[in-house]
């Protein structure tokens, strides 16, 4: 029986994540598993009207969780990141979710906005730092709103920060037996503080005689990126150029409605979310994607070790996709956010049909 903590969160959030249950609940049973979930209310709304963000007492509620699903957090109502820094960042501190997984696959060419590529050019896991860099909050302004203001972000990188990130990205590469490379991907030419990173990837990279390393300053990895996708295997890279760079992988595998994400402290409770943001202007609308949410969940699930469970997703939303089910992955595809959950289950169920 696992045990899930919920947190729907604000906007889209709620709405997605009921069809990744959906799905979930399809899963466990042609799967044998079991779970159970929690559902936590912490979001913007519950702010506006409680004034409570995320208590400390409940991080030792969410450690006798095996997982954390979370919709999405965000409320232009509310002070800008106030809730976003409580939930999100929150969870991930507070829990020491040091690694933030973000696979970029193409599915279905149809769904690429760059003209001739093809699905095996897009295959690559970011592993983004989760725990450090400017998220840190180290920093603030002084003599604000005067003509002396001065604003201070700090990106801090610590040896212990940097290791245990490079180290995942090696051993990662070494279970992908995809092109066995780790691309370390900074900015140390501007931010000489980064050659922490250039540094650990060269030690830790020793220890790994059969995975190559190299790397690329953000800016040229960006441009890579678009340019020639299929140079990527496993990407190591700091926060905040995870957090940017992984926008635009998730454009390049078809659209924010796709792209899912793991934040992942290995043998510990664990956070798994979309990518995407609330999309306040959507919520309740019945019309956005629910893919990344239902990919959460398949992340979710390899992550607990149901690897055949996580499989059957994969393969559902897969064959939905090339099918040409869907036009797009954002709120213009035609097909309702409730449609598509039911979508994947009939798929799910099709193909357990045809494997039996
Ligand atoms: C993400 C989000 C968050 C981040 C925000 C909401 C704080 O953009 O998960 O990528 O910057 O990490
Ligand atoms: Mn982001």
């Amino acid at each position: 029986m696992y045990k899930i903590a919920v947190i729907g969160g604000d906007g889209i959030g709620p709405e997605v994540t009921r069809e990744a249950f959906k799905v979930l609940d399809k899963v466990s049973e042609l799967k044998n598993f079991k779970y159970e979930t929690t559902d936590y209310k912490f979001g913007s709304e519950n702010y506006l009207k409680t004034g409570e963000l995320m208590p400390d007492s409940v991080y030792s509620e969410y450690r006798e969780h095996d997982a954390i699903f979370l919709g999405a957090i965000g409320d232009p109502r509310v002070e800008v990141g106030l809730v976003e820094r409580a939930v999100i960042a929150g969870v991930r501190f507070n829990l020491d979710l040091y690694i933030n997984l973000r696979p970029i696959k193409l599915y279905t060419e149809a769904l690429c906005p760059l003209k001739d590529t093809k699905c095996e050019d897009v295959d690559m896991v970011v592993v983004r730092e989760n725990t450090e860099d400017v998220y840190t909050g180290i920093g603030g302004i002084m003599k604000k709103g005067t003509p002396d203001e001065v604003a201070i972000a700090n990106m801090v990188f610590t040896r212990k920060g940097c290791e245990r990130a490079v180290r995942y990205a090696f051993d990662l590469a070494q279970a992908r037996k995809k092109d066995n490379k780790v691309t370390l991907v900074d900015k140390a030419n501007a931010i000489r503080a980064q050659d922490i990173w250039t540094r650990t990837v060269a030690e830790v990279g020793e220890e790994y005689p059969s995975i190559t390393h190299d790397h690329a300053y953000i800016d040229a990895a960006c441009m890579w990126l678009v340019k020639n996708p299929e140079w990527f295997d496993v990407v190591v890279t700091t926060n905040i150029f995870g957090d940017i760079f992984t926008d635009l992988g998730a454009m390049i595998q078809g659209g924010m409605g796709i792209a899912a994400s793991g934040n992942i402290h290995p043998g510990q409770v664990s956070m798994f979310e979309p990518i995407h943001g609330s999309a306040p202007k959507y919520k309740d609308q019945n019309v956005v994607s629910p893919i990344a949410a239902i990919m959460a969940a398949q992340m979710m699930l390899d992550y607990l070790g149901e690897k055949e469970g996580a499989a059957i997703i994969e393969n559902a939303v897969t064959s939905i996709l090339k099918a040409g089910k869907l036009k797009s992955l954002d709120a213009r595809s035609g097909v309702s956010t409730t449609d598509v959950g039911d979508m994947v289950v009939s798929e799910i169920i099709t193909l357990s049909k045809s494997n039996a």
